[in-house]
């Protein structure tokens, strides 16, 4: 069934808050979400309400091998959420070294997840390269990476359009059709944005799904542990995000068990809805 991967080279540009907002605008839409968290910072369910002291999770359980169905968390109809788990630094080295021995140690958990009819599965995952990311990439049916509108991000898109960011030579090729980039943070005043938005426009074309406005919402919403389209439905951001919802909602294979659309036909579809709802790249 479907996997989101949210990714990005990057630190700090949204990954997480996009993951969580996604999955809940998507459960709402009337899809089986599973958000999932593949970050040690076990940031992900601070969105859904978790409270700070409850640091239970998948992740952190890997190496006895928990039942994922056990620790999912049933936070509304249609919508699961399984956290990474609390661990310190000692645990999260362990853990990369145990999945550098073991790779099956997640990828067999993985596959029953994803074999699970109807669900379409949304993951939240470290900066930069990693373990969990090395595992999700061959099973993603799209890899959304998050980007600011700065310089940095920029010098970041010949990684990304080459397929680096996802694996080398051939296969990062491969991996590379999958890949979909959103704006994050995007200052409409900014002449900057402005600029880098076009520039990053011209050069992933309909690889730009979308955009999200900076929006004191989001810190907000965060803070008061709530969802953006519950804290402030009618917000720039919350729009934003729900547009790329639904630009994704209808690239995905339908909620009915249908099969996995080609890559060659999920870009087609991303065509059709760009001019929809982001107008002709310039
Ligand atoms: N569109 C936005 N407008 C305003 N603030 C935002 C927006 N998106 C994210 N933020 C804020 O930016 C900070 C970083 O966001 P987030 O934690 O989602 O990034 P991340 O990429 O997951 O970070 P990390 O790399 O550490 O996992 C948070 O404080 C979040 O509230
Ligand atoms: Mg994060």
């Amino acid at each position: 069934m479907p996997l989101i991967c949210i990714a990005s080279p990057k630190g700090g540009v949204g990954k997480t808050t996009i993951a969580a907002n996604l999955a809940h605008v998507l459960a709402c839409t009337g899809r089986q979400v599973l958000a999932m968290d593949f970050d040690p910072q076990n940031a992900l369910r601070l969105h859904f309400g978790i409270p700070l002291e409850d640091g239970a999770g998948f992740l952190a359980e890997l190496p006895k091998r928990p039942d994922w169905r056990a620790l999912a968390r049933h936070l509304a109809p249609g919508l699961r959420l399984l956290p990474h788990g609390r661990v310190d630094l000692h645990d999260a080295l362990a853990l990369e070294e145990a999945l550098e021995r073991e790779p099956a140690l997640l990828a067999t958990p993985l596959a029953s997840i994803l074999a699970e009819p109807g669900l379409l599965v949304i993951a939240d995952t470290p900066p930069g390269p990693s373990r969990a990311l090395a595992a999700l990439v061959p099973q993603a049916t799209l890899v959304l990476v998050a980007l600011l509108a700065d310089g940095a991000s920029v010098a970041q898109l010949p990684e990304l359009q080459s397929g680096r960011f996802l694996g080398n030579g051939t296969l990062g090729g491969l991996f590379a059709a999958r890949l979909r980039v959103v704006v994050n943070e995007v200052e409409a005043s900014s002449r900057l944005a402005g600029e880098v938005a076009r520039a990053m426009a011209e050069s992933l074309g309909q690889r730009l799904i979308g955009a999200v406005a900076r929006d004191h919402a989001v810190a907000e919403a965060l803070a008061c542990q709530t969802l953006l389209a519950d804290y402030a439905p009618g917000c720039r951001a919350a729009e934003d995000i729900a547009a790329i919802a639904r630009i994704l909602d209808r690239a995905l294979p339908a909620p009915a068990a249908a099969p996995a659309a080609e890559p060659a036909t999920l870009a087609a579809q991303w065509g059709a809805t760009w001019g929809a709802n982001w107008g002709a790249p310039t």
